[in-house]
Formats: structure tokens, C-alpha cells, sequence
């Protein structure tokens, strides 16, 4: 259908104080929900405290840092099949009664792993569990750093499909007058955007690929799935009205599969950059200006925008530049190219009192890895795997060449650092997400991978000097790879180096057992890739 760009208000997502009580109680229902002046409500499956408050996307919760508090998530989804097609050839849950599974990760989260969402822990609302169920309530201990989090669904094979059809949420963790040490905009000049790309039936439903790219192994799935329209805290192409004074952005990419470059361009054809406070794990040593901004599904990024020195009248896009599959896939974003606008109006007199404040220029003191030379390095490859049918598109995606159900090969001590050098040698990047720590990105290196596939050179990695498959000299992380990030863009014919510390993010031990079943997971974290083996169980020991 064809919709009017811009005619909706930004929505401001509900928060929940999760801190004010050690227990609350969210579940996921089946609503509908308008989300744009000229399409019909859009079935949804979203959270909420109650069927009546249940919101795509979900509540954003609020959490202190140091306060634990617990969740139980429930089911309430009564529908007999998912609304969006899922795909019998992936490993999905097999269900004797129906009805749609969901459990509940909590993205970047130090949690206990039986807290964690495993993918195999999902549950429907008629009794049926997977085999790593233990319960529906999950522990958050909300020890590390102040930052911005997200809850969604990770059901195996079905990720991408719940994550779709809406069920996630921000979580956002604050440390106590943290934000007002940092001269930080706040209440209501700081505000979270939460982007989701979606095509849409004119009837309103959401249309998702249903047709696999090779029938004949895959009936349903696609290797990726795009969407052709940009959804803004729960509105498509919202706009939103800011003062002349500056602003504190907090986004996440919530798309299934799209990369996300984004930009600033105003009416008066200038360009307007951003700085860049924070992104996935907490907030940057030191701020950073930045013109454009990578972000890749599950990436998070804490950024201000200073409008004071724009007129009144002033309209600003935020755009999209990035192809798909990224960086150098066919497609041009198309619709996607504008995502939201802003349009600067003038300063209300209730708020004329607000400082404008000056942000600190050192953020965070905690932002270094100490390497001491002797860390176990870990050499990983993502690949894509083509049956007889097509040498162009992948039947799946692995880490390793190995699937999700191969013995455990990811068993790390805890405490200990640990160097992952992560090879792509398929022709589109991928977000690799692991779970329960925090990392950094040491470098990239250009690979050879035409000799490497034919095995005319050697790996024999020894850090910093890598074997002889490798091209080029060793490239800094680019900005938007900088500072603590849970999941990191792997380039095409790139290997890239991250440094974990498998510890809580401040160093101390972790303040639980990690080393209990069901265990965590690595993955790759555009969904339909994930959903179809693009993902291995870590351990710790
Ligand atoms: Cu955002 Cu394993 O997930
Ligand atoms: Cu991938």
C-alpha cells in the first residue's frame, strides 16, 4: 500500500520502573494496533502487564543498576499457528497441541543461563515446553554498567518470525546520577528509537516472505527477508517535533535482517552530525562525532543531536543509506532511504528553565582491555552452504561448518580473556552476538579468501601477525565498532578481532554460576540466518 510519509507523532514508548518492585509479571498477547493514519490495525503479538496494555513494541523497562529483580514472562498466545508463515525444514519446536512458542532473552545481559532465553527453553501457552525449559520467571541481577539493553523472543528456528510479529522491548539499565554527571539531556529530551523494517498487506497485516528462495529445501525461508517500510517506536515514518536545544538518542536496529547506515540531512541541504556517547555494553571512553552510523540488528547506539543551532521550521531526516544484504548487495534501500524526520520548533516556555548542559569529555574510565599476550585465540569462520540446486543462494549459514545441535566447541573458562578472530568468507556481512559478555574489537585484517578456499595459504594465527592468507595490513575498528559491544559487524573477506573477557563487564567474577545447564550461545544475529543454524552453544567451565 502506498503510505504518506511523516503524518503520525514519534510515539514516546511506555516505561515500566522495574527497580520499584524485585518481582513483576509481563506476557505476551495477540493485539492490534494502528501504525500509521491510513492503514488498518496490524495483528501483533506484543508484552504488556495485561491483554489491555500489551503495546508493540513492548514497555521499555527500567532498571538500577546494582537493584535485582525478577520477571516472569508468561505466555498468553491462544492462536492455533503462528500469523507468519515459519518453516517445517528448520529445526523449529515440533508441538502435539499447538499454538506458538516464546522465550524471552534478555540482549547483552549478564543473567544466569537459565535466565538467559535459551533457544530450546521455549514454552506455548497450552503446557508444551522445549527441552531446556526449567521456568518461565528469570532472574536479572543488573550488575553491570548503565546502558541500553532489549528483551526478545529467541525461539529456535521461529526467532525471526516472533521478533516480526513484535515481541521485544527495550530495557534500559541507569546508574544513579550517573546521567547527571555527564551533563546528559534527560526525562524528556532523552529518548529511545526503536527502528523495525516490515512490508505490509493493504489490509494491514504484515506480509513476510512465504515463498523460500529454494522451494524444493526450504519452503518458507529466505536467506534474508526485507522490509520495505520504516517503523519508528511502533509508527511508520513517524515525525517529531524537537526544540532548539540538544537531544539524547538512544537506537537500536530492530530490523530482522536489514543493515541500517544512518545519517542526518536537514532542508537546508546540510548535514548534521551526531555525537556518538555510547553504544551496545555503556557509554564510550570519550565522546565521539560522527556523520554516519552502522547499525546492524541488535546493535545499540547512544547518541546526542544538537538542534539549538537550527531555525524554527527546520525539517531534519534521519536517513538510510546502507544496501542490502550489506555492504554490497544489489538492493538500494529503496523506501527505507528515510527512516524518521524532525522538525525544530520553538523553544516552549515550560521548559525554557531546562539547562542545556555542556556533555563531559570523559564518559567512561573503564573502557580497556589489558592483554597480556598469553590469551587462548580462537579462530572462527562464517560460512554459507549451497546444495546442488544453487551456487547463489545458501540452503544455511554456519559458524565453523558446524549446526547448532554439534557437541559444544565454545567451552571457556571463566575469567579468562579470550582473542576470537572471525573470518567471513561469504559476500555479505554478519552481526555476531555473543552472549553473556561484553567485548572489544582489536582490529580487522583483509583476508585472500580465493586462496584460502583453496587452501594455497596458511592460517597459523599468531597475534598480532597473522598466517599467510591474509592481504592487508591490520585496520583499526571503525567508529561504529568502538567501545563495549555485544555484537560486532563481521565484513565480507574480513577477519575481525574481538577480546572478551569472560568475566562481568567490570572485570569482577560473575555474580552467579555460569557454568550451569542449559549453557549460552554465540550466533549470528540477522534472524533468519540465526534461525537457520547460524548459531552454537557456549559453555563455560
Ligand atoms: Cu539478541 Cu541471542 O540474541
Ligand atoms: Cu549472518
Amino acid at each position: 500500500p502506498h503510505l504518506d510519509m511523516f503524518v503520525d507523532e514519534l510515539p514516546i514508548l511506555s516505561t515500566l520502573n522495574v527497580a520499584a518492585s524485585s518481582h513483576i509479571t509481563l506476557g505476551a498477547y495477540k493485539i492490534n494496533q494502528k501504525l500509521h493514519r491510513d492503514l488498518p490495525s496490524t495483528a501483533l503479538y506484543a508484552f504488556g502487564t495485561s491483554q489491555e496494555t500489551a503495546q508493540y513494541p513492548g514497555p521499555t523497562l527500567e532498571a538500577t543498576r546494582w537493584v535485582p529483580t525478577s520477571i516472569t514472562w508468561e505466555n498468553h498466545i491462544e492462536d492455533n499457528f503462528h500469523f507468519l508463515p515459519s518453516d517445517n525444514s528448520l529445526s523449529i519446536p515440533r508441538l502435539q497441541r499447538g499454538g506458538v512458542p516464546m522465550v524471552v532473552h534478555l540482549h547483552g545481559g549478564e543473567v544466569p543461563s537459565n535466565s538467559d532465553g535459551n533457544p530450546e527453553a521455549w514454552y506455548t501457552s497450552r503446557g508444551e515446553t522445549g527441552p531446556s525449559f526449567t521456568s518461565q520467571k528469570y532472574l536479572y541481577p543488573n550488575r553491570q554498567p548503565a546502558t541500553m539493553l532489549w528483551y526478545h523472543d529467541h525461539t529456535i528456528g521461529m526467532n525471526r518470525i516472533n521478533v516480526a510479529a513484535g515481541l521485544f522491548g527495550l530495557y534500559i539499565i541507569r546508574s544513579p546520577g550517573e546521567d547527571a554527571n555527564l551533563g546528559l539531556p534527560s526525562g524528556r529530551y532523552e529518548i529511545p528509537l526503536l527502528f523495525q523494517d516490515k512490508r505490509f498487506f493493504p489490509n494491514g497485516h504484515i506480509r513476510f516472505s512465504s515463498i523460500g528462495a529454494i522451494p524444493s529445501v526450504h519452503p518458507v525461508w529466505c536467506p534474508d527477508a526485507f522490509g520495505d517500510t520504516m517503523v519508528v517506536n511502533g509508527k511508520i515514518w513517524p515525525f517529531l517535533n524537537v526544540e532548539p536545544r540538544r537531544y539524547r538518542f538512544r537506537m537500536l536496529n530492530g530490523n530482522t535482517e536489514r543493515y541500517l547506515s544512518l545519517a542526518l540531512s536537514t532542508s537546508a541541504d546540510s548535514a548534521l552530525p551526531f555525537t556518538q556517547i555510547g553504544t551496545d555494553g555503556g557509554f564510550l571512553a570519550e565522546p565521539q562525532t560522527v556523520w554516519e552510523i552502522v547499525l546492524a540488528s541488535a546493535e545499540r547506539v547512544d547518541v546526542i543531536i544538537d538542534f539549538s543551532r537550527l531555525r524554527k521550521g527546520t525539517e531534519i531526516y534521519l536517513t538510510n543509506s546502507a544496501r542490502a544484504p550489506f555492504p554490497n548487495g544489489n538492493r538500494l534501500p529503496g523506501n527505507t532511504r528515510l527512516v524518521m524526520k524532525f522538525i525544530v520548533v520553538a523553544a516552549t516556555s515550560q521548559n525554557s528553565g531546562t539547562p542545556n548542559t555542556t556533555i563531559s569529555p570523559i564518559l567512561n574510565n573503564h573502557t580497556n582491555i589489558h592483554l597480556r599476550g598469553n590469551e587462548r585465540i580462537r579462530t572462527h569462520t562464517l560460512v554459507d552452504v549451497f546444495s546442488g540446486i544453487s551456487q547463489t543462494i545458501p540452503v544455511e549459514f554456519l559458524l565453523n561448518y558446524r549446526n547448532w545441535v554439534a557437541p559444544a566447541t565454545e567451552v571457556v573458562e571463566q575469567g579468562s580473556t579470550e582473542i576470537w578472530e572471525i573470518i567471513n568468507l561469504t559476500n555479505e556481512a554478519h552481526p555476531i552476538h555473543v552472549h553473556l559478555v561484553n567485548f572489544r574489537v582489536l582490529n580487522m585484517q583483509r583476508m585472500d579468501v580465493p586462496r584460502y578456499a583453496n587452501r594455497s595459504c596458511s592460517l597459523s594465527v599468531q597475534y598480532p601477525n597473522a598466517g599467510t592468507c591474509f592481504g592487508g595490513q591490520l585496520e583499526a575498528p571503525t567508529s561504529y565498532m568502538v567501545g563495549w559491544k555485544d555484537t560486532v559487524t563481521i565484513l565480507p573477506s574480513m577477519m575481525t578481532r574481538i577480546a572478551i573477557r569472560f568475566t562481568m563487564q567490570d572485570g569482577a567474577p560473575f555474580a552467579f554460576d555460569p557454568t550451569g545447564s542449559p549453557g549460552y550461545l554465540w550466533h549470528c544475529h540477522l534472524l533468519g540466518h540465526e534461525d537457520n543454524e547460524m548459531m552454537r552453544p557456549l559453555l563455560l567451565e
